[in-house]
Parts: structure tokens; C-alpha cells; sequence
């Protein structure tokens, strides 16, 4: 029974993470041209909120098999309290980012939801944690994951994060890519 929650549970963070990835893309492509010749901006804006109703329900199974699954030893406080788990070998830092990406990612949802009862500004700098969060969860799983010591998996993970980053340097500087018009 561990073994099945164990593999469930690295199934659901390899798709978290992409999922996330397409998230933060599509979050960032709503106000830029970057996706302009695939999709309308309405269609942009639909795809990521939709990929909330992805991403939630393969962290929820991400956590909730490892507290489940004896051998990894994670107890459902350990998902609250960063830096508690220590099976050695690194493991404190490694689960530990693990939770303080998941309470930001807790933090970032839940604003979304109350945008409208909150301050421009103020919701838009936390929205702005999903940057770090995202740098945060891609050293979780490469100090803490089995399959990202694959070197195909560390690898594409690697590369959406530097294309992820080139995006956000262009919208920092001001950039917006031309592209066709969308039909
Ligand atoms: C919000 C969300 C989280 C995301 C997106 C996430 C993502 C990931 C990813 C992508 C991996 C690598 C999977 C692999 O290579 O096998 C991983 C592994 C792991 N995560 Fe998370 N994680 C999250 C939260 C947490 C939390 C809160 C904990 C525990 C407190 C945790 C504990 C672990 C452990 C123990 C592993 C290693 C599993 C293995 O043996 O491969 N994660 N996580």
C-alpha cells in the first residue's frame, strides 16, 4: 500500500509542477502578447483560471499521500510547520521548501479568491509570490524528488523555468511581443 502511495504521490508533484508552470505562463500572458497568435486574451484568462481545477486537486494528492504513506514519515503538522521533518541527509531543507511553497501556494489561492474585497496593489504583490514560490517548489522537488534525479526530468524542469524567467524579464523591462493578431 505505501509503494502505490508513494507513486502516487510523485505522480501527482511531476503534474503539479507542470501544471503550475502553465499556470504561472498563462497568468503572465495576461498581460502581454506573449500568447496573442495562439488564443484570444479571454481565452487566456479562462485557461488559467481553469487550471486552478487541475493543480488543486494534484497538490491535495501530493500531500495527501505522503502523509499517508508510513514510510516518508510526514504527519499532517509537517504540512503547516516548515523544517520539521529531519530523516537526515538533507532531507530538512528539502520537505521543509516543500512547505513553505505549499503555504504560499495556500496564501496566493486564497487572495485570488478575495481579490475583490482586497486593495489593488495589495493583491497584486502577493500574487507577485508565485515567482518565488515557483523557484521554491523546482528545489523542493530536486533535493526531496526520486524522479527529478532523472536527468530527462531535471532537465525539462530546469529549461521551463529559464524560459519561464526570459518571459518575466521581457515583461519586467516593458516588452510585448508583437504577434498575429489573434483570428
Ligand atoms: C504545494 C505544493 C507542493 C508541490 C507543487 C510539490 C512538488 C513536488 C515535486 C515536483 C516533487 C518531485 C517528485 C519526484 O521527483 O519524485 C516532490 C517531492 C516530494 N515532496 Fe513535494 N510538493 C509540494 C508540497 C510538499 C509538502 C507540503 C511536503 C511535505 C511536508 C512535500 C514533501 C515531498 C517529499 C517527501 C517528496 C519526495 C517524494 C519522493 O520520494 O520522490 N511536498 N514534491
Amino acid at each position: 500500500m505505501d509503494l502505490i502511495l508513494w507513486c502516487a504521490a510523485r505522480a501527482a508533484a511531476l503534474a503539479a509542477f507542470f501544471v503550475l508552470a502553465a499556470s504561472l505562463l498563462t497568468g503572465m500572458a495576461i498581460r502581454t502578447a506573449y500568447l496573442a497568435p495562439l488564443a484570444r486574451n479571454r481565452a487566456v484568462v479562462a485557461v488559467h483560471g481553469f487550471l486552478t481545477w487541475f493543480w488543486v486537486p494534484l497538490v491535495v494528492v501530493h500531500v495527501t499521500a505522503l502523509v499517508l504513506d508510513a514510510t516518508s514519515r510526514i504527519t499532517p503538522l509537517d504540512l503547516l510547520v516548515p523544517f520539521r521533518v529531519n530523516e537526515g541527509t538533507g532531507s530538512q531543507l528539502a520537505v521543509g521548501l516543500g512547505t513553505v511553497g505549499l503555504l504560499l501556494l495556500v496564501l496566493i489561492a486564497a487572495t485570488s479568491a478575495l481579490r475583490r474585497y482586497m486593495r489593488p496593489s495589495v493583491w497584486r504583490w502577493i500574487h507577485r509570490l508565485t515567482y518565488p514560490m515557483f523557484v521554491i517548489f523546482l528545489i523542493h522537488a530536486q533535493l526531496a524528488g526520486t524522479d527529478f534525479s532523472q536527468i530527462a526530468i531535471s532537465l525539462a524542469a530546469w529549461a521551463t523555468l529559464g524560459g519561464l524567467v526570459a518571459l518575466a524579464l521581457v515583461r519586467a523591462a516593458g516588452g510585448r511581443m508583437t504577434g498575429i493578431p489573434p483570428v
